[in-house]
């Protein structure tokens, strides 16, 4: 048996197949359990449980009130388990503790939300009413898609989890989800607090297994109504082309190369503590990480001065450590990509201002550790500021005036999130402008349940979070109700077409 078992049809299990794989810790390059690797068969069976429980209204025909109650006891579940699963998290990741902690308070703090949007759903929303060619009432239902697959990534195992399976449930949804090869054991832990809160049986699936083979039964099978996908944009169109063939809902979430926009009257303190954070948060394996960092001409030597300074007081090391700022990457392979990028900047003609090697003293020698790296004299057609790096790289472009800076902003295939550090009433003149489905003022990752969060251009289709996110897991019903239905007053009996008004 091992260690992290699937989740099928309310009960866990190995594969099919019988086949498993290890997770790794990337701070120690050590497997920390076996998992149990699902195949195609495995994604079928679960397919086949959801559109079941779908079909039989088990779930979706409870009213949004009575969902929410259990999306309630959910994240009451995740709040009791919080230790557990913090540090589970943070081995299998990478995340240091604080990162974790925070990403299992989100998760609670999702579901509770959710659940809060979902009694929102009971009500049909009016429209406005003609008077021509008779009196009418109309509104607008939202009904749950049907079978929903989530594909998710492994920098924000749980709370990515969270997010799309609270917004999936919440609508009445059935679902199955897919956590990352990477970072596959939360999920299991997740899915026995799902089953504990009395989600009823084959609602909810959970299956570990590689995307190619596992992933795309999840998007290929005709029994699936809609998919949702965080992950690289690469494989985004990917899924979209798949999803095409039985015309599925898509959302995507997508790649960013998220620019920080620096005014030259921001607090420089702030600015800096700010642009650290927004670009090497979690090792800056992050779609909204703020790897391009705009600064002024007029404030560019003595900005980079300080970030510099600040760089310098950065602490990589174990993720379990106190102060630790930096933890490692993912794994070997994130390791070699970002390694890679550095070496281009550098083939480029960029200077290597900070950081640049992998870190390996002490206890570091088998963990994927990158040092804070910092390029400067970046110029925007380089491919280090166009390209997704996702690892602890943060390239400075250097702008004239805010003309300069929004055209630079916005100079990539992506639109995903972008940061302004400097007076509001600026800022908000800029924010006005750039290209980006979020913009922090003054702020920076900060994602919320109520706040809708999606890509402009190549970052995605669609928007997660908030009542919009939770739109995009429901159908919305138009209702006619024609009021007087006297023979008379339908005019089509005698050929004419009614004219609305
Ligand atoms: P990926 O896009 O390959 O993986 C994300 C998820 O998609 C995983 O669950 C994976 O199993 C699944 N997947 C992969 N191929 C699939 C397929 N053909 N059909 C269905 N599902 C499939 O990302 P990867 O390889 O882990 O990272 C590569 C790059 O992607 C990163 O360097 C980063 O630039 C970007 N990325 C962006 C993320 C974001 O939050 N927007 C998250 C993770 C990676
Ligand atoms: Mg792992």
């Amino acid at each position: 048996m091992s260690d992290f078992q699937l989740f099928i049809d309310g009960r866990f299990r190995d594969a099919e197949s019988g086949e498993t794989f290890q997770s790794i810790n990337p701070a120690t390059g050590e497997a920390i359990g076996t998992v149990a690797k699902a195949g195609a068969e495995d994604a079928a069976r679960a397919i086949d449980a959801a559109r079941a429980a779908f079909d039989d209204h088990r779930w979706s025909g409870r009213r949004g009130s009575d969902r929410g109650r259990v999306l309630a006891a959910i994240a009451k579940g995740i709040k009791e388990r919080a230790p557990e699963l913090t540090e589970l998290e943070s081995r299998d990741s990478g995340a240091t503790l604080a990162k974790a902690k925070a990403d299992v308070g989100g998760a609670g703090f999702w579901f509770r939300v959710m659940g809060e949007y979902a009694a929102r759903l009971d009500d049909p929303e009016p429209l406005p009413q003609t008077i021509a060619p008779g009196p009418s009432y109309n509104y607008v239902k939202r009904d749950p898609v049907g079978v929903c697959t989530a594909i998710i990534p492994w920098n924000f195992p749980l709370q990515m989890a969270s997010w799309k399976l609270s917004m999936a449930l919440a609508a009445g949804n059935s679902v199955v989800l897919k956590p990352a090869e990477e970072t596959p054991c939360s999920a299991t832990v997740l899915a026995e607090i799902i089953r504990d809160a009395g989600v009823p049986q084959g609602v909810c699936n959970v299956i570990q297994g590689p995307g190619p083979v596992t992933g795309e039964e999840l998007i290929t099978n005709p029994s699936v109504d809609k998919v949702a996908f965080t992950g690289s944009t690469e494989v985004g169109k990917h899924i979209m082309k798949l999803a095409a063939n039985t015309v599925k809902k898509t959302t995507l979430e997508l790649g960013g190369k998220c620019p920080q926009i620096v005014l030259d009257d921001a607090d420089p303190e702030l600015a800096v503590d700010g642009a650290i954070y927004g670009a090497f948060f979690h090792q800056g394996q992050v779609c909204t990480a703020g790897s391009r960092l705009l600064v002024p001409d007029a404030i560019h030597d003595e900005f980079v001065g300080r970030l510099l300074e600040r760089v310098a007081t950065m602490r990589v090391g174990l993720p379990t450590e106190k102060g630790t700022t930096t933890g490692p990457v993912v794994s070997q392979k994130q390791l070699d990509t970002v390694l890679n990028y550095i070496e281009i900047g550098q083939k480029e003609g960029a200077t290597l201002a900070a950081g640049g090697q992998r870190v390996t003293d002490g206890e570091l020698e088998n963990g994927f550790f990158v040092a804070p790296t910092v390029f400067t004299d970046v110029t925007a057609d380089m491919t280090i500021a166009q390209e997704e790096i996702f690892g602890p790289v943060v390239t400075v472009l250097r702008y004239s005036d805010d003309e300069d800076a929004v055209r630079i902003a916005n100079g990539t295939v992506y639109g995903l999130a972008a940061g302004v550090w400097g007076s509001p009433a600026r800022a908000m003149k800029l924010a006005d402008r750039l290209q980006a489905g979020t913009v922090w003022i003054n702020e920076y990752h900060l994602l919320n349940p109520h706040y809708p969060f999606g890509g402009y251009k190549q970052s995605g289709i669609g928007r997660e979070h908030g009542y919009l996110g939770l739109l995009e897991y429901t159908e919305a019903k138009h209702v006619h109700l024609g009021v007087d239905n006297r023979r008379s007053t339908k005019r089509w009996f005698d050929g004419t077409i009614p004219q609305p008004r």
